[in-house]
């Protein structure tokens, strides 16, 4: 597999979205061949998991539902879109991959970690990001900009503040455990120079030059 897949990580409102928009079109200026997707969904099965997941009651899946689902549509999206394009070449740049599950459903709703991370392995091996950027910021400030969007997909986002923090901590614990995959940046700095930082990054871990 030649391509490289680098996953964004972070809270609700850390800009993940927004970063992704601005990388992608740095990519399109380089002409560098690449495709820009998220998840859950990013493939049509798994947009239709998505919405399943992403709006709605809190409680509406227990968590092992929830995490159940939320592979299935990776299924789809690795499968239909992630892989192919890989084996083409091309850089993926992802909105959320498996730490979201891991810190959402493990750390902050209780699944065991474990547990995850060995279901993921059955299902997809030893497949896991080349890179992945984790943006930073405090629960308060990320939800504050969250709130400020006002889109309906906000099942995650109305769970309580101290939720919020664990999902923090787990990605910051993450990035500890797994520093040759995962890099750190201040979500709270100025969109441009966050901008700059993630080509920097780019370069230097993955060696492509935009
Ligand atoms: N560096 C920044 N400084 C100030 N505001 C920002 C910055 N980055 C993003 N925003 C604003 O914050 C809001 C949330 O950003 P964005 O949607 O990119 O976050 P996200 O990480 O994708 O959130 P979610 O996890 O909920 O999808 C948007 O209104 C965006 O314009
Ligand atoms: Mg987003």
């Amino acid at each position: 597999m030649d391509g490289k897949f680098i996953s964004f990580e972070g809270g609700e409102g850390s800009g993940k979205s927004t970063q992704l928009k601005l990388l992608a079109s740095a990519f399109e200026k380089s002409a560098l061949p690449f495709i820009s997707t998220r998840e859950p969904g990013g493939s049509k099965g798994a947009e239709k998991i998505r919405s399943l997941l992403v709006s709605g009651d809190t409680d509406s899946w227990d968590s092992l539902t929830e995490t159940l689902l939320f592979n299935a549509a990776r299924a789809d999206h690795l499968n239909k879109l992630v892989l192919p394009a890989l084996k083409e070449n091309k850089t993926v740049i992802c909105d959320r991959f498996l730490d979201s599950t891991i810190v959402y459903q493990g750390i902050g709703k209780g699944l065991n970690e474990a547990y995850i991370k060995s279901l993921h392995h059955i299902i997809f091996g030893n497949f896991m990001p080349d890179l992945t950027i984790i943006l930073d910021i405090s629960p308060e400030k990320g939800l504050m900009r969250a709130g400020g969007r006002g889109d309906n997909e906000n099942r995650f986002e109305k769970l309580d503040i101290e939720f919020h923090r664990k999902i923090r901590d787990g990605f910051l614990n993450i990035a500890k455990r797994e520093s040759e995959r995962c890099v750190v940046l201040d979500a709270t700095q100025n969109l441009d120079i966050l901008h700059k930082q993630i080509i920097e990054t780019i370069a230097i871990r993955c060696g492509i030059k935009l």
